[in-house]
């Protein structure tokens, strides 16, 4: 009965998330008082109040860095508050990223809104300015850039368009719903505010030109801004815009009301994604109007929330506020860069129309072109910085569960993974590792010798992860918390004490990662000198990074807790996870004399958080309903940068059978980080201890990772130089299909034609996978073909236990590696497999990336690049791009040869196949072309003896 009990909780809890300890948008103050404009904005005469004056180049902008070229500054104001100055700024960057700032400025208010979102999240906040020309004629400012893209900015109403060919493709402000509250005094009545403004002179310079960027300002024909305000609809005060209680919490506000609201309009569009984190569709369904999906927006406030809702715009653990609008006719972008709490609204009325409502900082708004989800996928990582290229371990399989409690059950577990002969990489340790969850500190009752433990486990070719967490005990014989305390790196309360809430260790403190001064601090924590037991194949996991504080407002910070800079928390909030994730990532990097590639997985992320490396989707639970929402998940984080992301494999919480293991091995199997955990009240399920047929299905889906491990690698290296998503969502690989732009339960691998559909229903014996139209799909494992067609289409695969659909793309060539071995490292010098799947027209093209997996070496050229090309009955290897073939990777490899390419779908019988002149041996299945269920012609050569580095001809004739 006694160990019956946690397993009947928690059977009991599940599907019960706790919505009343997070709030709802009519809960918190600024999302009630401004929400509401949407609606207002449907009533006939319902006008903007601001307006713009003319522009000047932005050389004494107030917002961020004044520049010469390409930007321009806007003074800006509304009728409501005519005392009241603000800036507008826009700018063009590179890759024709058209930025718009807008912040309140010449206030005699002592605050200032957060102005350092893009100091975080981009690699330059201050990117290189692009060339571009500005004309301004009847209070309309045309700037024009790029490839035939105009930025029309209406003057009064304040109105800004991105137009394309004559097509207004983003819209700022078409509903008039901007609104910007002003900082003021909270006794002062808002008349008898004083603000001094200082003279906004034009200073437009006509016909001049300065550095590429030119002011034309035709003869000003501005008509007086005389819309009639109905003041109701922009008078948000309400009694609580200076202080705010919810429950027992009481948020101070020392800054009073600075929230603002803004619309979004993509008139041509048909779907919105994006917007991670929410366990919602991937075409975000609406969240307001009559029928609406939802009713509440998406929220992004990064929170710890206990068994989320499988469907829901509730926040989750991670916020990007980047959104694709989307239709067969283009891809467009926009990321607003803010990081205190944020609602979106999403209505599909005339095209898109989106309602973001945020509590604090300045408005920065980046619009990015497009015109298709590739273009978007680049601009985003020139604003953002490329994916960080993981170590190769790091894409294989990792063992987790909360808590292998003993230096004895890690071994255990590597003798039993053995034992059933099932590959595995990376070995983890929650909390329970650590002596009164004081990170760093071993319980050395349980684990007396970590370093012996780690080599045994390293001697395997594995690696080891431990968790850090944020919070740190408070305790004065723990040497980290007084570290903190010397340094004064903690985040105060608003009275400027050190904040300290309750965690897993129980009172606790946490640094303030927005203080340098932290970060040298945190690097050393890391070295071999500071924590000595370790060694440097023990890599970190950042959990509870929100930050998760049990004993605070849902379940995390208050917001007036107060950062380096005087920032508060309210301002910073999504962003904290961030740079804690940064900071640890950094300090492993550094760890050994030569720089190695970190692996640091977070739980909290924000915009940029892919430079760092891996998130997961947090506490899922063993349901059907959350195994199937989560490929959805999966790709709204893989376009919005994250992608290297995964879900707990069985389900953080609850018991799995073993149908539920074996598909959610399956699944696990193709998520772009593979990782088994479960809660400490599961009961054991490592994949070794499952009984025959069960125990085998999960061996093959591990030992299919293990042999795609080279295709995977391929996509993370397109991701870390390309800012490619490693899993590809429908839309965005066939932009031009309007029907199958929705499709969120199916993803193909980069670039290998790998298409992946995981099979989420209970006693499924089939699924269903959309195809898109043009190439032949083969069955990746019965060669089962379906032809060509003109029209995508659905088709449907049998689903035994064993079996899931995965396709190959005609067109396509990947590599796999057939000889899995108990860990990837042990398969780095093995031979290649070829699979070339042949398109319509007897093509196909494919790539080879490989690098030493863990050094930054591949930075400076060693690496082997092969790009893989089938024409004219000829397979052939050549540099993909330029490199020096004698570096020394290549050297380290240049006996690894290929030793199968397996054609599918040659159209006729080949007569013999060779290499440089000489026969080699080939098998030729002829398929079942014209049977019902059409089975490919498969070709498979032997050992052609052809290397990896080399250049090379396989003729087929
Ligand atoms: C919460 C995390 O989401 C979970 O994965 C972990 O096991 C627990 N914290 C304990 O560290």
């Amino acid at each position: 009965m006694k160990l019956l009990l946690p397993a009947l909780l928690l059977a009991l809890s599940v599907h019960a998330v706790k919505r009343e300890d997070f709030k709802e948008c009519g809960q918190t103050s600024f999302c009630r008082r401004l929400r509401p404009l949407s609606t207002k904005s449907e009533s006939t005469d319902f006008a903007s109040p601001y307006s713009l004056g003319a522009p000047s180049r932005a050389s004494a902008s107030q917002i961020g860095v004044p520049a010469k070229d390409a930007a321009w500054s806007f003074p800006l104001s509304s009728t409501m508050y005519p005392d009241v100055a603000f800036e507008l700024r826009v700018d063009i960057l590179e890759g024709d990223i058209a930025r718009v700032r807008v912040d309140e400025v010449g206030s005699v208010s002592p605050w200032r809104r957060y102005n350092e979102t893009a100091k975080w999240a981009l690699l330059n906040a201050e990117p290189a300015h692009g060339a571009a020309e500005i004309t301004t004629k009847n209070s309309v400012t045309s700037i024009r850039y790029g490839q035939d893209l105009t930025l029309r900015i209406n003057h009064a109403p304040l109105r800004i368009a991105m137009v394309r060919g004559g097509n207004e493709e983003i819209v700022f402000n078409d509903r008039g719903l901007f609104h910007m509250e002003h900082f003021r005094a909270k006794e002062m009545p808002v008349e008898e505010e004083v603000v001094e403004t200082e003279g906004e002179e034009v200073k437009t310079e006509e016909g001049q030109v300065v550095e590429g960027a030119e002011i034309k300002t035709e003869p000003e024909d501005q008509q007086p801004f005389e819309a009639t305000i109905d003041r109701s609809w922009f008078e948000t005060e309400d009694g609580d815009m200076f202080e705010e209680q919810w429950k027992r919490w009481r948020d101070s506000k020392p800054k009073g009301p600075e929230a603002f609201s803004l619309d979004i309009s993509f008139p041509f569009a048909k779907h919105v994604f994006g917007l991670p984190e929410h366990a919602s569709p991937l075409s975000l369904p609406d969240t307001i109007g009559e029928g609406s999906y939802y009713t509440e927006p998406y929220r992004l406030w990064n929170v710890d929330i206990f068994e989320y809702v499988a469907d829901s715009p509730m926040a989750l653990y991670g916020a990007v506020p980047l959104l694709h609008a989307h239709s067969a006719r283009g891809t467009v972008g926009v990321l607003n860069l803010v990081a205190s709490e944020t609602w979106v609204d999403v209505a599909h009325t005339k095209g898109v129309q989106t309602h973001w409502i945020s509590e604090s900082g300045i408005m920065d708004l980046l619009l990015l072109p497009g015109p298709n989800p590739t273009s978007l996928f680049e601009q985003y990582a020139a604003l953002t910085g490329p994916a960080q290229m993981p170590p190769q371990f790091a894409t294989a399989y990792h063992q987790c569960r909360w808590n292998y409690n003993t230096q004895g059950e890690v071994i255990e577990v590597q003798d039993r993974f053995e034992e059933a002969d099932m590959p595995l990489d990376v070995t983890w340790l929650d909390i329970e590792y650590a002596d009164e969850h004081r990170y760093f500190d071993w319980n050395k009752k349980m684990f007396p010798d970590p370093i012996a433990m780690i080599n045994q486990v390293a001697k395997l070719g594995r690696k080891m992860v431990a968790i850090v967490d944020p919070h740190i005990k408070r305790t004065d014989s723990f040497r980290v918390y007084k570290d903190s305390l010397d340094l004064d790196i903690l985040i105060k309360k608003a009275d400027g004490n050190n904040f300290d809430g309750w965690c897993w260790p129980g009172s606790s403190v946490w640094v303030d990662f927005f203080n340098p001064k932290s970060w040298e601090w945190w690097t050393r924590m890391f070295s071999f000198d500071t924590w000595a037991d370790q060694t440097k194949n023990l890599f970190v996991w950042n959990d509870m990074n929100e930050p998760s504080v049990f004993d605070g407002p849902e379940i995390t910070m208050p917001k007036d807790n107060i950062h380096d800079g005087g920032w508060e928390h309210r301002d910073v909030h999504n962003i904290n996870g961030m740079l804690f994730h940064n900071q640890t990532q950094h300090a492993i990097s550094v760890r050994e004399p030569t720089k190695k590639r970190p692996f640091v997985l977070s739980r909290a992320y924000f915009a940029g958080s892919h430079r760092f490396g891996a998130i997961w989707t947090g506490d899922n639970l063993g349901t059907w309903e959350h195994m199937a929402g989560e490929a959805a998940m999966f790709l709204s984080n893989s376009i919005a940068g994250m992608s290297f992301v995964g879900s707990d494999i069985g389900g953080f919480f609850g018991n799995p059978g073993d149908e539920m293991l074996v598909r959610w091995y399956q699944k696990g199997a193709f998520m772009p980080f593979m990782r088994a955990h479960a809660h400490i009240d599961t009961k054991r399920r490592e994949p070794y201890l499952s009984e025959e047929p069960i125990r085998s299905y999960l061996r093959d889906a591990l030992r299919l990772r293990y042999t795609l491990l080279p295709a995977w690698y391929n996509a993370f290296h397109d991701a870390a130089t390309k800012g490619h998503p490693v899993i590809w969502p429908h839309y965005a690989k066939y932009p031009g299909d309007e029907t199958g732009a929705a499709v969120d339960n199916q993803y193909y691998i980069g670039d290998s034609g790998l298409l992946f559909r995981p099979v989420v229903v209970e006693g499924a014996t089939s699924a269903d996978v959309y195809l898109a139209a043009g190439e032949p799909y083969y069955d990746y494992f019965s060669s089962r073909m379906f032809p060509a067609r003109m029209k995508p289409r659905n088709v449907t695969i049998d689903t035994p236990l064993d079996k899931f659909p995965l396709l190959i793309e005609g067109g396509h060539i990947f590599p796999s590696r057939e000889r899995v071995r108990r860990s990837s490292a042990l398969m780095s010098n093995d031979p290649f497999t070829l699979t070339v799947a042949l398109g319509r027209n007897q093509n196909a093209e494919g790539q080879l990336y490989l690098d030493d997996g863990e050094t930054f070496a591949w930075e400076s050229g060693a690496f082997v690049h092969r790009g893989l090309e089938f024409k004219d009955g000829k397979l052939r290897s050549a540099p993909k791009v330029s490199y020096d073939a004698g570096n020394a990777y290549a050297q380290s490899i240049s006996n690894v040869g290929v030793e199968r390419v397996r054609v599918l779908g040659l159209n006729k019988e080949p007569k013999s196949v060779t290499v440089a002149g000489e026969e080699v041996q080939f098998e030729w299945d002829k398929g079942a072309p014209s049977a019902k269920e059409p089975r490919a012609a498969v070709l498979t050569i032997k050992n052609p003896g052809v290397k990896v580095v080399d250049d090379w001809e396989i003729v087929i004739a």
